[in-house]
């Protein structure tokens, strides 16, 4: 038997992060774990096994449980058994936080007759990762009543809603789902205390960057988002983190349904830098 975790109460309670191991998620997850002090329950399949260790020991150095599930999260029966062993590890109305930041996607095209063709397949792929699964894991969590006392979930945007590159199609659909999941989901879970909300940045630099570009391409990009942002440079990983520590916090209970605007302003002077170059 487990007793709850009560708020504010001696046993902490739980941030469950999907993604845990790289980039967003595990900022957020090292972050949450210092402040405001939330044991991690992380998942991921294991293909960044040195980010996945360094979480672990720095989550335990901020004095905090952690356990990390090496398993898929995008699947109705994923969510189920993931929520079966948080319920065993962390017990009923534990989990304070929940955050979706697991990235699996196709870019593409959707009329190319080429091997970038996005086919069904990679369209239910995409889906799943990036929108379905939010879903079946508050479905999973509110089942087995894991939602701790004003809880609050939390999905990841892009500003991909607001301007387009031309082959993340599919990518901006799957996240205009995901938004809608969002209000729905706040609109059902308010009456119960909790919020969700969808935390809206730009592109931040990730270990899946580095490896995925060259450093002249990173360089380029650094140099664009510095032009791009009114700021002056490319927001920060950390940035994202330490504002997921506010949104936990007392202070940022009334946001719900929200889709909330981190970017810097990333859109705003693409115009005069078409029009003005
Ligand atoms: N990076 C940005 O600039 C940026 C900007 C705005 C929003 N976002 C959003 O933030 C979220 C995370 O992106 P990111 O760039 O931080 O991702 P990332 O660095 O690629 O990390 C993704 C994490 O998710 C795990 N993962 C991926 N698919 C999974 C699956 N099916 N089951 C379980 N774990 C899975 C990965 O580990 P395994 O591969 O080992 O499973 C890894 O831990 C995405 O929703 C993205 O749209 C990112």
């Amino acid at each position: 038997m487990h007793e709850p975790p009560a708020a504010g109460g001696s046993s902490p309670a739980w941030a469950l992060i999907l993604g845990a191991s790289s980039g967003s998620g595990a900022a957020i997850a090292e972050a949450v774990a210092r402040k405001p002090g939330l044991n991690v329950f992380g998942v991921h399949r294991g293909r960044y096994p040195d980010t996945a260790r360094e979480l672990e020991a720095r989550v335990r150095d901020a004095g905090r449980d952690v356990h990390l599930r090496q398993a898929d999260a995008s699947t109705p029966e994923a969510a189920e058994a993931g929520a079966d062993e948080l319920l065993q590890r962390a017990g009923p109305r534990s989990v304070k936080l929940f955050v979706h930041a697991i990235a699996g996607a196709s870019v593409g095209h959707f009329l190319s007759e080429g091997p970038d063709r996005l086919h069904p397949r990679r369209i239910q792929r995409t889906f799943d990762c990036m929108a379905h699964s939010f879903v079946y894991w508050t479905q999973a969590l509110v089942q087995r009543d894991l939602l701790a006392p004003d809880a609050r979930l939390l999905g990841l945007q892009n500003p991909l809603d607001e301007t387009h590159l031309g082959n993340t199609g599919l990518i901006s659909a799957a996240k205009a789902s995901l938004e809608m999941y969002v209000r729905h989901l706040a609109m059902e879970l308010g009456p119960k205390g909790h919020r969700v909300n969808l935390l809206k940045f730009g592109t931040v630099m990730t270990p899946a960057l580095r490896h995925v570009y060259s450093p002249e391409a990173l360089a380029r990009l650094e140099a664009r988002h510095a032009a791009m942002n009114p700021a002056g440079r490319m927001g920060t990983l950390e940035e994202v983190a330490r504002f997921v520590t506010v949104l936990v916090g007392d202070d940022a209970a009334w946001f719900n349904g929200a889709t909330i605007d981190f970017t810097g302003g990333m859109t705003l002077k693409l115009l005069d830098l078409v029009l003005n170059p």
